[in-house]
């Protein structure tokens, strides 16, 4: 089989489908696996081993065209190898792996299940080389790992290989040899990312971003930033030339998916995301290790794992047939349109976050009062604080990210902060944050780098955004407090948009791979539109950075800060600026650039601060000292928050493996069964509990 054939993503499901249609397996004398463990006590008397013409469909670009029967399981026909798991496995593996290791597993597989046959002096299997099976081993384990899949038992190298000496054949020697040549005239413009655009499990989701951190391990690391309420891991993957940390002066951005856990679009963009940033950085695409090498881009699919299980079961019921008399009889609404929402708690987590903007609009008046960095008040401790937001507070004090996208769904328009009126009564009303053209810019590069989202003639899902080219400012959209972006702009450096993808929250499987080519470029020109405005490092006379120093921009009240080395960036519109530096224990430095309007990388505009002796507090900072005991720095002031109090007893915050264990807080009541489990019970061959781990 040529592997042009797989070339188009589609057909990976394409070929699942068939099988699963016209799988047909006879009833087996034997459990799979067993003949070879001389577990089989029903087999008929001995046969005697014949060679004959290899007739296996996915084995036929072996090189040799002979095999035999038994074969080294002990598989006594064609037709028997056909039916067998192993067999379904290599043709399905494939897809499984989502193209890592192919065709090499394949025909590892192959040259046990159709071992070359060897006439003389009687017929024998001459089985595959012992090296040759340890080398496919080593580069493909993490591939099954990350799927949750065990190694196949009929790969063992030990049991069903030979050493050179014993005289072994090599299945993959002639592969090696195409390879060469292929290298030689790769056509850059192939499309060779290989994507599955189907929806995704939690254990799904985790076991892609772990699969994808493995294969592109020199360019990217999966973390967590914390659990859901019901204990999942918020699972992120970041990619940048040395993952890990930061590094001086790179900017960082962060996307963050499934806020809302029944808007889930934008869990599976991310997904696919991720993966066509590993493979496209590993086939050279310039553009993609540029982006890479010169940025660290952090994405969270899913920031509400637990809303989006609730969503996806609501949905697969209202499919369902079966389940539809029941559900109506009950009067649910079938649509997925509220259901899993919320987190577990039923909190709103775009509700949940501090109402800085409150704070803002209060104290807005007052000569001296700042934009940024304002603390989050005691206060906010008392109501109940989300462990999902907790993570995400957490997590965005801790990187310095410049900017970051919120990907939600239910229209489709860019909308920006603030998200909260500046009018208490006023539900609709413009209001702007004092980086309203750094913001309409940013929401612009994505609007217009999307397929439709700035046409005029988009049907859109209810409201009208046709006048604004489809970006509006939140708070004239609706208003409400206590959102994810309001908070990253008044709290930290962040700039944050939030992308609504569609009108549809819950789009049908075969929505997901027309979206993905809506949203690509727009994803990638947002990403990159973080290297515009000036970046630079404020430092000592000694040249050791100064953390946490301010630069301000006349004219704009708001102060981004210096991260752990001295760095920072401003994203910021072309004309002349007014830049200032200060930090405590510092002289001010004052310098007027001039940026250009196209500039495809940022300014750099360093400073160098003298020390002077400490001031005393002047009066107006005192004011707003006694008005109120907050410091940006204190973070949960009860330390000992009571969410973590959830933990299950007896390990506490301990670190857990994602996956497809019975998932913490369900009781252990259901083994959950890996996602790839259904490829081969539908197909009706027995079971081949070898593929679990464990
Ligand atoms: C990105 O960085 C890698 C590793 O340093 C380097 O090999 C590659 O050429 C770089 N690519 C681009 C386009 O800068
Ligand atoms: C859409 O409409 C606006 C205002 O009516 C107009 O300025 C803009 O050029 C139009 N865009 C396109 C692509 O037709
Ligand atoms: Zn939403």
């Amino acid at each position: 089989m040529d592997t042009t054939e797989y070339k188009t993503v589609l057909a990976v499901f394409t070929l699942f489908n068939v099988l699963v249609i016209c799988w047909c397996a006879p009833q087996r004398f034997c459990e799979p696996g067993h003949e070879a463990l001389g577990r089989c006590n029903n087999s008929p008397a001995e046969e005697k081993p014949v060679c004959s013409e290899m007739n296996l469909g996915y084995c036929n670009d072996l090189d040799y065209s002979r095999t035999i029967f038994p074969n080294i399981l002990g598989q006594r026909s064609r037709h028997e190898v056909e039916s067998g798991a192993e067999y379904l496995l290599l043709s399905v593996v494939h897809g499984l792996l989502n193209g890592e290791c192919s065709p090499d597993i394949r025909l590892l597989g192959c040259s046990v299940l159709a071992p070359r046959c060897q006439d003389l002096p009687s017929p024998a299997p001459v089985k595959s080389c012992r090296s040759t099976c340890e080398a496919v081993r080593k580069g493909c384990g993490h591939a099954f790992e990350g799927i949750d899949m065990a190694w196949p038992y009929f790969l063992d190298c030990d049991r069903f290989f030979a050493s050179e000496q014993e005289g072994c054949h090599d299945p993959l020697a002639p592969l090696r040899a195409r390879q060469e040549v292929a290298f030689s005239n790769l056509s850059p413009d192939e499309p060779s990312t290989i994507i599955q655009f189907t929806y995704h499990s939690n254990a799904q989701m985790y076991s892609v971003l772990k699969r994808t951190a493995a294969k592109c391990s020199h360019i990217s690391k999966t973390y967590s930033i914390g659990r859901s309420t019901e204990g999942k891991d918020l699972l992120a993957i970041e990619f940048t030339d040395n993952p890990g940390g930061h590094e001086l002066l790179e900017p960082e951005i962060k996307l963050v998916g499934n806020m809302h856990g029944n808007e889930v679009l934008g869990r599976q963009l991310l997904l696919y995301l991720a993966q066509y940033l590993c493979s496209e950085y590993l086939l050279g695409n310039q553009r993609i290790q540029t982006l890479v090498n010169t940025t660290r881009v952090h994405i969270l699919p899913s920031m509400n794992p637990d809303g989006y299980e609730l969503a996806a079961a609501e949905v697969e019921a209202s499919n369902d047939p079966e389940q539809q008399p029941h559900y109506n009889q009950e009067g649910h609404e079938l649509n997925g349109w509220t259901v899993g929402r919320t987190n577990a708690q039923n909190l709103d987590l775009n509700r949940n976050f501090p109402d800085l903007t409150s704070i803002l609009y209060r104290n807005r008046r007052i000569k001296g009062f700042r934009t940024d960095h304002i603390p989050i008040p005691d206060s906010y401790w008392f109501g109940k604080v989300a462990s999902e937001t907790y993570a995400v507070m957490k997590w965005i004090r801790s990187v310095p990210f410049v900017q970051s996208a919120s990907l939600h769904g239910g229209e489709l328009v860019i909308s920006y902060p603030f998200d909260f009126s500046r009018h208490l009564h006023e539900e609709r009303m413009f209001s702007p944050t004092p980086d309203e053209q750094a913001f309409k810019q940013l929401a612009r590069t994505y609007a217009d780098s999307h397929a439709s989202m700035a046409d005029n003639n988009t049907e859109r899902c209810g409201a009208s955004f046709i006048r604004s080219g489809g970006i509006i400012n939140g708070a004239l959209w609706y208003s409400f407090p206590g959102g994810m972006s309001d908070f990253n702009y008044l709290h930290t450096n962040c700039l944050e948009i939030t992308v609504e993808l569609g009108c549809d929250k819950f789009p049908s499987e075969e929505e997901l791979y027309p979206e993905w080519l809506r949203n690509k470029e727009a994803l990638l020109s947002f990403m990159e539109s973080v290297h515009r405005g000036i970046k630079g490092v404020v430092k000592d006379e000694e040249g050791y950075g100064i953390k946490g120093a301010s630069i301000s921009v006349r004219g704009i009240r708001k102060d981004v800060t210096t991260a752990e080395d001295g760095d920072y960036w401003r994203l910021m519109n072309s004309g002349t600026h007014i830049i200032t530096a200060s930090a405590k224990g510092y002289s001010k430095v004052s310098k007027r650039i001039y940026l250009p309007a196209h500039m495809d990388k940022p300014g750099r505009v360093d400073f160098v601060l003298k020390k002077v002796p400490v001031q005393p507090v002047g009066p107006d900072y005192h004011l707003f000292l006694s008005s109120s005991l907050d410091t940006y720095d204190r973070f949960d002031p009860y330390n000992q928050f009571q969410r973590y109090g959830r933990a299950e007893p007896g390990e506490p915050g301990e670190p857990r493996e994602p996956g497809m264990g019975g998932e913490p807080g369900m009781g252990g009541e259901r083994q959950e069964k890996p996602w790839w489990w259904n490829y081969f019970t539908q197909a009706g061959v027995s079971a081949p509990t070898w593929l679990l781990r464990n």
